[in-house]
């Protein structure tokens, strides 16, 4: 069988005396749509931001490709193709759209046409950031911000995008759009690894998906497997 795209393999972080995950193995193949799920503190930020390369590990191992990402810095795994729409979205508030997206862009930078091309597919994908392109991204709503947060990171031409809880504060039909738009990515080959609170919302987008609990992957299977067990239905749709 060919390598995964991203292979994790018994990872823990810890922040000092925290531990934020413990032994958590996970993979995402090419292509593929996975969805980490869990409640509030359960380690779902930490484990992106870990694959990123915004924070250390602590043990275990991150492959890309069959290759460590180790003594790779968070630059250089975003040149191989890992990109990150944070938590929080995290845009530069007093710069405008299109700077902030053109830092997404900076992977880029020896090669201007490019990034222009970037810069059209973006807006292309989310027109509403064409119309507002001038102004300051601060002065964006909750949903454009999460769009150009989206944008930004896609500017690097991901082949897998990190998505942190992309829905969260925002209403249905813009929530409904952005899913909308990460399937039409996927169509295109981009894999997609989304963490979510919404699990309804984000099992029916997925193929694969986990559930993380207290640092652990406690369970992980096909989405609609999940969306049918009954531990997550109670603990995670409501059920
Ligand atoms: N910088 C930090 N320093 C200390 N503890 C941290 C830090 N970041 C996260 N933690 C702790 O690590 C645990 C996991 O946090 P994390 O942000 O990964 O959870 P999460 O699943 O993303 O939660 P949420 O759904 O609320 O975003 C929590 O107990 C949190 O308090
Ligand atoms: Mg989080």
């Amino acid at each position: 069988m060919s390598k995964p795209l991203l292979q994790l393999d018994q990872v823990s972080v810890h922040y000092g005396g925290i531990q934020a995950l413990r032994d958590v193995s996970l993979s995402v193949a090419s292509g593929e749509i996975v969805t980490l799920i869990g409640a509030n503190g359960a380690g779902k930020t930490s484990c992106l931001r870990a694959i990123s390369g915004l924070i250390k590990i602590g043990g275990g191992s991150i492959q890309w490709n069959g290759q460590d990402l180790k003594k790779m810095d968070a630059a250089h795994r975003v040149r191989l193709g890992l990109a990150h729409a944070p938590e929080g979205r995290m845009v530069l508030a007093q710069q405008s759209v299109e700077d902030n997206l053109k830092l997404g862009a900076f992977v880029h930078r020896r090669d201007r046409a490019s990034a222009e091309q970037s810069l059209e597919e973006a807006y292309q994908l989310f027109p509403r950031l064409r119309e507002r392109r001038h102004q300051s991204a601060g002065t964006l709503s909750g949903g454009e911000q999460q769009m150009l947060a989206i944008g930004r990171a896609l500017m690097a031409r991901p082949k897998l995008l990190l998505l942190d809880e992309p829905s969260l504060g925002l209403a249905p039909l813009v929530v409904a759009e952005i899913f909308d738009r990460m399937r039409g990515l996927n169509e295109k080959g981009m894999a997609l690894l989304l963490v979510e609170q919404n699990a309804q919302l984000a099992l029916r987008l997925a193929q694969r998906a986990y559930v993380l609990e207290s640092g652990q992957i406690v369970l992980e299977g096909k989405a609609q497997d999940l969306l049918r067990d009954s531990r997550v239905r109670t603990a995670y749709l409501g059920a």
